[in-house]
């Protein structure tokens, strides 16, 4: 983390900047080898934000992949690629075979699908009419418990599955030689809309995301003065981050909130360290850096999203 810069383009009027760019073709062009001390970003997710409908799944694992691999490129050696990810918990996908829910606690007649089943499997041959006479129970419920309409999430909807996109970006991370060094757990507070929970599923609501760390080989100094011993103890060393999400949001619908940009800047780079984020938004991650005394570099390919980052990298800081 010396402050060099390698091969590639120079970094005349890139620094402390927002740049209205898509950023796999900003960092290709713009940034050179070896310029950057840490990189701290939360892509799209692909969980249906107006931000991303551009995006199929394949071409939202391609931009992921190609900004993964500009940084094996770009970052200094011994330096870190920090990536803020939720999971997607609720994917759809038509493989999937769908959840049948025996749902007890709503169902009028006693009757179970074993039970239509074992008269089924006893009565071969036996029309729906017939089945429903010797369980004692109505045909619709016959038909209920044999052709699956108690199905979790309805009976035309696709079955959808977690989708563990952390370990994705893991995997292409690794393709391109820079390895999963650490993780914490943000743990933030209950998304209710996001985890689609309702009565019929045991799923877990949506309440933390990933803060993945990967490290491009090199010398890495690690410098224990960076954080006071309370802050070590509190956080620094912590696996859990307890942060407040970023709820009353005018801005943007995924904005990060500053302690969690606030903590991997000071655990993971010096002063006048240069600090990327090539997904800024509305440029959280540049303002937290200028303001902890480091250099910045945000990008965003929304314009909306630029002209926020702009205003708020230029109105805050010493
Ligand atoms: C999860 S949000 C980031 C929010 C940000 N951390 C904040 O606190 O405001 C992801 C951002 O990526 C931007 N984005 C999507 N595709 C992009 C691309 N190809 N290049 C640059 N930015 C992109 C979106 O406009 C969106 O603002």
């Amino acid at each position: 983390m010396d402050g060099r810069a390698g091969r590639g383009p120079a970094m005349g009027g890139v620094l402390d900047r927002i740049h209205h760019a898509d950023c796999a073709g900003f960092m290709r062009d713009r940034l050179p080898d070896d310029s950057i001390d840490l990189s701290f970003w939360s892509p799209p997710y692909f969980v249906g934000k107006s931000y991303e409908k551009c995006l199929d799944f394949a071409g939202w694992q391609d931009l992921i992949r190609r900004v993964v691999a500009e940084h094996a490129r770009v970052l200094k050696p011994g330096c870190f690629m920090t990536v803020n990810i939720g999971d997607i918990l609720c994917f759809p996908d038509p493989e999937m075979p769908r959840i049948q829910a025996d749902c007890s606690g709503s169902k009028r007649a006693a009757v179970t699908r074993s039970d239509a089943l074992r008269a089924r499997r006893e009565n071969p041959g036996a029309t729906r009419r017939e089945l429903a006479k010797i369980l004692g129970c109505s045909e619709q419920t016959v038909q209920r418990r044999l052709e699956h309409n108690n199905v979790r999430g309805g009976k035309y909807s696709v079955g959808t599955r977690v989708m563990p996109t952390g370990w994705m970006v893991a995997g292409w991370a690794e393709e391109a030689g820079l390895h999963l060094y650490d993780k914490r757990i943000w743990h933030k507070d209950p998304a209710w809309m996001s985890s689609r929970w309702h009565s019929l599923s045991y799923r877990a609501v949506d309440e933390h995301e990933h803060v993945l760390v990967f490290w491009k080989p090199g010398i890495t100094r690690h410098d224990r003065d960076r954080l006071s011993p309370s802050e070590w103890s509190e956080w620094g060393s912590r696996g859990v981050w307890e942060i407040p999400s970023v709820r009353r949001n005018r801005r943007h619908e995924a904005e990060f909130p500053e302690e969690l940009a606030r903590r991997v800047i000071r655990l993971l780079s010096p002063e006048k360290a240069v600090v990327l984020d090539p997904f800024v938004g509305t440029g959280t991650t540049s303002c937290v850096a200028r303001r902890e005394g480091r250099r910045w570099i945000g990008i965003d390919s929304d314009a909306g999203c630029v002209e926020i980052a702009r205003e708020r990298t230029g109105a805050c800081g010493p």
